[in-house]
C-alpha cells in the first residue's frame, strides 16, 4: 500500500508511471502500425486481421480498457509533473541567480522541451479522439464524405470459410448499402480507402502523425532517462536511435493515407 502511495505521490514515482505507460502506448503504436500495413497486402489480409481482433470479444475490451488506463495515467502524470516544474521554477526565480549561469540555461532548454511535450501530447490526445470518431464510431459528419456516400462509409463483406480445415477461403464485398452491423464482418479495408480519399483528412492525419513522431522521439529518450538506462556513454546513441525509430514510424503510418490518396491502394 505504502509502495503504491509512494509511486503516485512522489515526482520520481510519477516519472516512472509516465515512462512505463509511455512504453505501453509505444507498444500499441508499433502493433497498430504493423496491423495497418496489411492494407498493402489487399482487402482479404486486412479484413481477416480486423475480424480476428473483433472476434476476441471480451479480451478486446480488456485491451481497450488497458489502453485507456495507460493513456489516462500518462496524461495525468505529465500534467502533474508540468505543474510541479512550474512551481519549482517560480521558487527558483525568488532567489537571485546569474541569468547566464550554464545550469540555468540547461534548465530553460529542458523546460522548453517539456512544455512542447505537453502541447504535442494534448494535441495527440485530441487526434486520437478524432480518429476514434472517424474509424471506430464512424461519425458521418467528420469523415468528409459527401451526401451520396452517407451511410456507406462502413461497408460489409461475406466471410467464407473453407469446408475442409475451417480456414478462411476468401472475402466478398457486399454492394454498397447492404449488410448489417453484427451480422456481417466490417469491411475495414473499404472504410480506410473511403476515409483517405478525402485530401483534407489525409492532410490532418499527416500533421497529427508528424506531431506524434516528434513527441515519440523526445519521449523515448526521456523514458530511458527516467528508468535510469541512459548514461554518458550511450546517451547520444539512445537519442539517435529514438529519432530513427520516430522517423520510421512516421513513414510507416503516413504511407497508408498517402498511398490511398495517390491511388496506389484502391
Ligand atoms: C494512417 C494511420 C492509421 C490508420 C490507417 C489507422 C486505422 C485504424 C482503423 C481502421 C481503426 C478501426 C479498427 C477496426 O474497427 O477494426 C483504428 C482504430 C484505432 N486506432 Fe488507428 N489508424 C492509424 C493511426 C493511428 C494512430 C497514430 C493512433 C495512436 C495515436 C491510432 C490509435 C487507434 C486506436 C486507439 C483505435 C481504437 C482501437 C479499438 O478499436 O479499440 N491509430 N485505426
Amino acid at each position: 500500500m505504502n509502495l503504491i502511495k509512494g509511486i503516485f505521490n512522489t515526482s520520481l514515482g510519477r516519472k516512472y508511471i509516465m515512462a512505463i505507460t509511455g512504453a505501453g502506448l509505444f507498444g500499441f503504436i508499433i502493433a497498430h502500425l504493423l496491423g495497418n500495413l496489411l492494407v498493402f497486402a489487399g482487402p482479404a489480409a486486412l479484413n481477416e486481421y480486423a475480424k480476428k481482433l473483433h472476434d476476441l470479444g471480451p479480451l478486446l475490451w480488456v485491451a481497450r480498457l488497458g489502453l485507456l488506463a495507460m493513456a489516462g495515467l500518462h496524461i495525468w502524470s505529465a500534467l502533474k509533473l508540468t505543474t510541479e516544474n512550474r512551481e519549482a521554477a517560480g521558487k527558483r526565480h525568488e532567489v537571485k541567480v546569474d541569468p547566464v549561469d550554464r545550469h540555468r540555461r540547461d534548465d530553460i532548454v529542458a523546460r522548453f522541451a517539456a512544455r512542447t511535450m505537453i502541447f504535442s501530447g494534448l494535441i495527440i490526445a485530441a487526434f486520437a479522439f478524432y480518429h476514434l470518431a472517424h474509424y471506430t464510431w464512424k461519425v458521418p459528419q467528420i469523415n468528409g464524405i459527401s451526401g451520396e456516400f452517407k451511410g456507406d462509409f462502413e461497408t460489409y463483406y461475406v466471410h467464407e470459410v473453407d469446408g475442409d480445415n475451417n480456414q478462411t477461403a476468401f472475402v466478398t464485398p457486399l454492394p454498397q448499402g447492404e449488410g448489417a452491423e453484427g451480422e456481417n464482418a466490417s469491411d475495414v479495408y473499404r472504410m480506410v480507402v473511403n476515409g483517405f480519399n478525402v485530401s483534407w483528412v489525409v492532410g490532418f492525419y499527416v500533421v497529427a502523425i508528424g506531431l506524434l513522431c516528434v513527441h515519440l522521439s523526445h519521449g523515448l529518450s526521456a523514458m530511458f532517462q527516467s528508468l535510469g538506462m541512459k548514461n554518458k556513454n550511450y546517451g547520444k546513441w539512445i537519442d539517435c536511435g529514438a529519432k530513427a525509430v520516430a522517423i520510421l514510424i512516421f513513414l510507416g503510418y503516413i504511407s497508408i493515407p498517402v498511398a490511398v490518396l495517390a491511388g496506389f491502394v484502391k
